[in-house]
């Protein structure tokens, strides 16, 4: 009964932020079942970009969440090095809208304070 109280009360405190913990988990989920993570990491470049490399290149860019769906999906070359990458086609609209978001959250600092907007 405590730890429920608890787990409700970190969900809301949880809202205020972008994604939660449980998030986070679903994202990395999703991102192992369409199979992201043979060609990506989280933090470290494998054949393709770290995740949070790419969050912090559209860190603050209002349409980088829909550009990225669309990214995710139609694949591409020339961005991050020369080696492109496929189309993913097997990756709903609606999936590649969640791995997008998820990528995104990577770049909000976590222990650091957050940085003064202009
Ligand atoms: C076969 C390897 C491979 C797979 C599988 C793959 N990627 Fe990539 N990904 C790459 C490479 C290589 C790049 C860099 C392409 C470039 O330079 O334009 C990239 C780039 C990206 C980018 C940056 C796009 C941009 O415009 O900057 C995102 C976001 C991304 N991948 C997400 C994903 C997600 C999500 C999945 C799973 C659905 C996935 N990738 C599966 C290799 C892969």
């Amino acid at each position: 009964m405590v730890a429920r109280c608890l787990s409700v009360l970190l969900c809301v405190l949880g809202a205020g932020l972008a994604l939660t913990a449980a998030a986070q988990q679903t994202g990395v989920d999703l991102a192992k079942a369409r199979n992201c993570l043979s060609c990506h990491q989280v933090d470290k470049k494998v054949v393709g970009p770290a995740f949070t490399v790419i969050a912090q290149r559209f860190a603050g860019s209002e349409a980088a969440a829909d550009y990225l769906a669309q990214a995710i999906r139609d694949g591409g070359r020339g961005r991050w090095g020369p080696v492109p990458m496929p189309a993913q086609p097997q990756v709903s609209p609606a999936d590649a809208k969640l791995l997008a978001a998820w990528i995104l959250s990577l770049a909000e600092p976590t222990t650091a304070e957050p940085q003064a907007k202009e």
